[in-house]
């Protein structure tokens, strides 16, 4: 049914059912008759539902994937949305290929919809608030990096605020900059984005150093103060386009005008572990991504210059929306948790550097 047709055109109706080109006659002809206010029409003839389903679609660029999001049959939503493009006098969405997107209108209507929607869940949480017990929900968006400590907080925080449903979505700096951009999430843990304006609000967290990882076995592993380029031979194992570590460390090699011997690309870093475990080459990961294998693993850290890349993390979100309350407590709650992440690197580098003058000494 769904899957024979295009992705995002409604099952069980034409596109155009869905997406009707010219407003309905009554339509036309009430909408000239406003109330005092200029908005009784839309008040009489819109429901909130049909604007929580734009907001769903424009979010998640399909009829499908919203009719699963908010349990309701493909029909439903496309007879709701039918019936909203008819009480706005346009459509509100067009078919661009086999992909949807807003017209011009659906994309008025979906602005007017977030602040309406963001309105009401604020409420919810206040009203709930009253009665001794937060609700609602939180969608954050973290860099792969901070996957390693992003499940520990949300873990605390929904111990102290159990009624919170919430997502986290972990994907790379380039998806994660897309997602800021289109208001995906509620709240970031991210690097700096490069191109800070006003509408986007940036806290510093906590650090995240880049560091360059080899096999206990490799013969770098017990050796000190290596120079950059003495690497330029080894194998390297390099994350996916898109990935700020891959970004920085092309970056600190050509600073040394030096480019890496890339014998693999990998766009996970569990896999470079295990790729670095069997042999395969060294890389850069974060240390955060190391804190389990420092009690005592197979990994080492290198001593090269310029390493570890010292990067940070930000707690980062659109001002275009206001954060919801929930975002907020969270904010607030990530920010009292950090001196735990930074414990946590600490002993993951005092680990580390014990490994190392084993190393040195049995090299030696
Ligand atoms: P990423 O993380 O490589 O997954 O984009 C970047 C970072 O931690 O700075």
């Amino acid at each position: 049914m769904a899957g024979r047709k295009p992705k995002g055109v409604p099952a069980g109706s034409s596109r155009h059912s869905a997406m009707p080109q010219t407003p309905t006659r009554d339509a036309a002809e009430t909408r000239t008759s406003t109330g005092s206010n200029g908005s009784d029409y839309l008040i009489r003839h819109t429901t909130l539902r049909q604007l929580q389903l734009l907001e769903a679609i424009v979010r998640l660029g399909s009829f499908t994937r919203a009719a699963e999001e908010l349990f309701l049959t493909q029909p439903t939503v496309s007879m709701q949305i039918k019936k909203l493009s008819e009480a706005i006098g346009s459509p509100l969405f067009r078919q661009v290929g086999r992909a949807i997107e807003p017209t011009d209108a659906g994309r008025e209507v979906h602005a007017a919809c977030r602040d309406i929607l963001s309105t009401l869940s604020n409420l919810e949480i206040k009203l709930a608030d009253l009665k001794g017990l937060k609700r609602g929900r939180l969608r954050l968006g973290v860099l792969t990096t901070a996957k390693y400590v992003a499940p520990e907080i949300l873990g605390a925080f929904c111990q102290v605020y159990p009624g919170i449903d919430v997502s986290l979505k972990v994907t790379n700096r380039e998806n994660i900059l897309e997602r800021l951009m289109g208001h995906d999430d509620d709240l970031y843990v991210m690097g700096q984005p490069r191109e800070t304006n006003d509408q986007i609000q940036t806290i510093p967290f906590a650090p995240n150093p880049l560091v360059m990882v080899a096999s206990v076995e490799h013969p770098l592993a017990g050796r000190c103060a290596i120079p950059l380029s003495a690497l330029a031979d080894e194998n390297f194992i390099l994350r996916e386009p898109g990935s700020g570590i891959r970004d920085a460390v092309l970056a600190q090699f050509a600073s040394g005008g030096l480019v890496p011997r890339v014998r693999m690309q990998l766009g996970s870093n569990e896999a470079i572990k295990r790729a670095i475990v069997g042999g395969l080459g060294i890389a850069v990961l974060s240390l955060h991504s190391l804190t389990l294998e420092s009690g005592g693993g197979r990994l080492a850290l290198l001593d090269v210059e310029g390493f570890p890349i010292m990067r940070r993390w930000h707690l980062v979100y659109s001002r275009a929306r206001e954060l919801s309350l929930i975002a907020r407590t969270f904010l607030d709650f990530a920010i009292d948790y950090e001196p735990e992440i930074r414990a946590r690197l600490a002993e993951a580098e005092d680990n580390f550097a014990r490994l190392r003058e084993r190393l040195v000494a049995q090299s030696s």
